[in-house]
C-alpha cells in the first residue's frame, strides 16, 4: 500500500507534485512560494537602481550579477509554484492586484551606495538564515530550489559585507554613509522574519507540515546572534541600545521591534510600496510583447 501524506511527513520525506496532499497544504505552499518569488522579483528594484551609479566597474559587475541572480531565484520559485497547479500568469495577476504579497523589506528606499552593502549584509544575510532551513522543507520542488538559491545568497551576503567593510574603513564621510545605511536597514531586516510567534497565522500548521522548520522568533534570534559580532568587525554600531549578550540565554537580548511599522508596511503604507508596485506593473506591461512573441514562437515550433 503506498505511503499516505501523513506517513511521508512523519518519515521526514518529501512530498512530490504527483503525491496526494491536503488542499490546505497545497494552498499554503502556493501562498508562500509565490510570495517568495514575488519578493525576489520586486527585490531587483532597490539594487537595480544603483547599477548605473556603481562607483567602479568591479562594483557594477558584482551588482549586475547579484540582480541577475535575484531574477533567476524568482524564476526557480515560480517554477516550483507551478508544480502545484497554478500558472505564473495567475501568480503575477495576484501580485499586481494585491491578492499576494512580497517581502516588507523591499518597501524601503536606497538613497546611497552604502545601502547596497547594507542590503547584501543584512537583507541577504537574513534571507540565508530564513532559507537554509527551507532546503529541508517537506515539499520537494521548493526544497530543491532553495539549495541552489542558498548557494548564490552566500555570495550576495559576502559582497555586501565586503562593500560595507571597505566604506567603514574609508574616509570619515564613507564610514558615516555606511553607518547611516545600517541604521536604516537593521530593524526592517528583523521584520523580514515575520510577526512575533504569538501573532503568526501560519506557523503552527506550517511547522506541523514541516514546511517551516523553525519559528519566526527563533530565526530572528539566530540572525541577531550572527549579525552582532559581524557589526563589531565592521566597526559599525547597530541602532539598538538594548542589544547585549545574555549569558543566561546564550543569545543577545534586543530592543522592542516596532510592529506598528511592520503592519503599516504590510498594509501598503511603507516608504516605497507605491513606487515598487507602479514599477512592477509598468515592467509587466512593457514586457507584454516579449511574452506574446515567445508564445507565438512556441506555438509555431509545436505546429512545425
Ligand atoms: N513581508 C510581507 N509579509 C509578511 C512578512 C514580511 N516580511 N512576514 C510575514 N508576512 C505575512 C505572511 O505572508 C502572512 O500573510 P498572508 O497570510 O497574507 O500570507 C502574515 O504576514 C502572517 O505571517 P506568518 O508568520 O503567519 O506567515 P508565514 O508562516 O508565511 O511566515 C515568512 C512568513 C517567514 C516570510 C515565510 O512566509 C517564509 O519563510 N517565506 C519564504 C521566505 C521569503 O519569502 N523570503 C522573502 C524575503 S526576500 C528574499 O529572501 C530575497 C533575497 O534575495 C533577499
Amino acid at each position: 500500500m503506498s505511503a499516505t501524506f501523513d506517513d511521508i511527513i512523519d518519515a521526514d520525506e518529501r512530498i512530490e507534485p504527483r503525491d496526494d496532499m491536503p488542499d490546505a497544504y497545497r494552498r499554503t505552499l502556493i501562498r508562500q512560494i509565490a510570495q517568495h518569488a514575488h519578493s525576489e522579483i520586486i527585490g531587483m528594484q532597490p539594487e537595480g537602481s544603483w547599477i548605473t551609479r556603481a562607483p567602479s566597474l568591479k562594483r557594477k559587475a558584482i551588482l549586475l550579477a547579484k540582480v541577475q541572480d535575484e531574477a533567476g531565484h524568482g524564476l526557480y520559485l515560480y517554477g516550483a509554484a507551478e508544480t502545484l497547479g497554478v500558472s505564473r500568469d495567475e501568480l503575477l495577476d495576484a501580485l499586481h492586484d494585491g491578492r499576494q504579497r512580497y517581502s516588507s523589506i523591499f518597501n524601503y528606499p536606497t538613497p546611497t551606495w552604502a545601502d547596497m552593502g547594507a542590503i547584501g549584509w543584512l537583507v541577504d544575510g537574513a534571507a540565508i538564515v530564513n532559507q537554509v532551513p527551507l532546503c529541508r522543507c517537506s515539499y520537494g520542488p521548493y526544497a530543491r530550489a532553495m539549495v541552489r538559491i542558498c548557494k548564490e545568497e552566500s555570495f550576495h551576503q559576502r559582497q555586501g559585507y565586503e562593500l560595507l567593510y571597505t566604506l567603514a574603513h574609508g574616509t570619515p564621510a564613507q564610514k558615516r554613509m555606511a553607518q547611516e545605511a545600517v541604521d536604516r536597514w537593521w530593524w526592517p531586516s528583523l521584520m523580514m522574519f515575520g510577526p512575533p510567534d504569538g501573532e503568526s497565522t501560519h506557523s503552527a500548521q506550517s511547522m506541523a507540515w514541516k514546511i517551516k522548520r523553525h519559528s519566526n522568533d527563533e530565526l530572528r534570534q539566530r540572525f541577531i546572534d550572527m549579525a552582532v559580532p559581524q557589526a563589531e568587525i565592521l566597526g559599525l554600531t547597530l541602532p539598538d541600545p538594548d542589544l547585549r549578550w545574555n549569558p543566561g540565554r546564550g543569545h543577545y537580548d534586543h530592543g522592542e521591534i516596532d510592529w506598528s511599522e511592520f503592519k503599516r508596511v504590510l498594509a501598503g503604507d511603507g516608504p516605497m510600496n507605491a513606487q515598487r508596485m507602479a514599477h512592477r506593473r509598468r515592467a509587466h506591461e512593457d514586457g507584454a510583447w516579449v511574452r506574446a512573441a515567445a508564445s507565438a514562437y512556441a506555438a509555431r515550433e509545436e505546429g512545425a
